[in-house]
């Protein structure tokens, strides 16, 4: 595989980046894809696997409830081995991260997280091979979710090994119940488990460096899972990248800074993970405490883009999208001399994003509308009257751009919502 010598950031900072932005989704389990990812290892290493299948393993188990958050269930990683919807989220999430190349085995792993081994059934789903890495997430996951948080994890051990060895072939692999039972007695593991899971330094993950257009690959995946969490912001970061990047050549910048642009407006919006999915759809006004947690969003996002290597100006360009050339923005308050020219165009792509943009409970503005609203803001010396004056001198281009983008993701959108989808995931063989 040929890949660009000329490295941006790498994969590890990334992965990084949205098992934090999972946990801002389900706070009442932190830190669970970082539990299974660890425990898996920890398996593998009893099984001796390669380092290679190991390595696929771990961003498995990083990633592979991701899909999730599309799905909003309400507790997901409770869900009973035999509810239909358990593999929904599984498939999902494989569909979704197999469209990058460098995740594409472990979106295999994922897709068949929650196939129990059956005696051996499970040794194939609908024709197709299952991975052995796919049944050592499936026993790490339910440990980690078997684990009671409130009480001392030492005094647990013993009882949840006698479950999961009652559950040796029925639902397990033997060989994989065998080796967790080799290693299940160490207390230093369970310790490690509940208070700081690492992944291993042998790996090397941050090795595995991204070139700026595998960064916009990645970073449009996880613009998917932010937006289509609610049918609310399904299009929003689609569209905001669109009108950002247009504006961005109409600025004059550079066609990498065009790129780290629409890295920037596909990761706008991350910190609403943050945000319940009741208040990001409630159609009435919002009560003040509602808003303060709407208001949060942006500092979230950059909380989880400013660790990224790389990503410097990125996460300016992203965070700062509610900030106001006169001050009166959030979270940071910051004002003109403090905002750069691609955090100025992401608050108008944003913004001119927003209100043209369709909801599920009303229209878009109409050009002339939006126009108003926009120039509105510019005599408020809320954003910058230059860029306002591109877009309106090039209103029809921007808007069409914006226009065909949303369209894209919002068939993407119910494409991955399909019922006859949804069938195939049923986890009979
Ligand atoms: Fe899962
Ligand atoms: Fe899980
Ligand atoms: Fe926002």
């Amino acid at each position: 595989m040929s890949r660009c010598n000329q490295y941006f950031s790498n994969l590890y900072d990334l992965l990084v980046c949205i098992t934090k932005a999972v946990d801002l989704v389900s706070p009442e389990v932190p830190n669970h894809h970082w539990q299974v990812a660890y425990l898996s290892d920890h398996i593998a290493d009893t099984l001796r696997l390669p380092v290679e299948q190991k390595r696929t393993l771990v961003i498995a188990a990083l990633l592979h409830d991701v899909g999730a958050i599309i799905t909003s269930l309400d507790n997901f990683v409770f869900l009973e081995e035999e509810d239909p919807a358990i593999n929904y989220h599984a498939f999902l999430g494989a569909n979704l991260l197999s469209d990058f190349s460098l995740l594409s085995d472990a979106a295999t792993v994922i897709r068949y997280h929650h196939i129990p081994w059956h005696n051996g059934q499970g040794n194939s789903h609908r024709g197709e091979a299952i991975p052995l890495l796919s049944h050592i997430i499936h026993l790490a996951d339910k440990i980690a979710v078997r684990v009671n948080r409130n009480e001392c994890v030492i005094s647990q051990i013993n009882l949840i090994k006698a479950e999961i060895i009652s559950k040796r072939n029925s639902t397990f692999v033997p060989d994989i119940v065998d080796a967790f039972s080799e290693i299940c007695d160490q207390e230093a593991l369970w310790l490690d488990f509940v208070h700081k899971p690492e992944v291993p330094a042998d790996l090397s993950l941050e090795a595995i460096k991204l070139a700026l257009d595998e960064v916009v690959e990645l970073t449009q995946i996880f613009s998917r899972i932010i937006d289509f969490r609610s049918t609310f912001t399904a299009m929003h970061s689609a569209g905001v990248a669109a009108s950002a990047v247009k504006l961005a050549e109409l600025n004059g910048m550079s066609e990498a800074e065009c790129k780290m642009m629409r890295i920037a407006a596909n990761l706008h919006d991350i910190g609403k993970l943050a945000v319940p999915k009741k208040i990001l759809e409630k159609q009435d006004k919002l009560e003040p405490l509602e808003y303060d947690i709407i208001r949060s969003h942006s500092f979230y996002t950059y909380r989880l883009l400013k660790p990224i290597s790389g990503f410097e100006d990125i996460t300016q360009w992203a965070a700062y999208h509610h900030e106001k050339l006169n001050g009166r923005g959030y979270p940071f308050h910051l004002k003109a001399n403090s905002l750069p020219l691609g955090s100025r165009i992401m608050a108008v792509a944003d913004i001119f994003t927003a209100i043209t943009e369709d909801r599920p409970y009303r229209k878009g503005m109409s050009k002339e509308q939006a126009i108003a609203t926009l120039k509105g803001m510019v005599e408020s010396g809320a954003i910058s009257p230059s860029i306002c004056s591109l877009l309106v001198d090039n209103y029809e281009s921007v808007s069409c751009m914006r226009r065909e983008s949303a369209e894209r993701a919002v068939e993407n959108y119910h494409e991955l919502h399909a019922p006859k989808y949804i069938s195939a995931c049923a986890s009979s063989n």
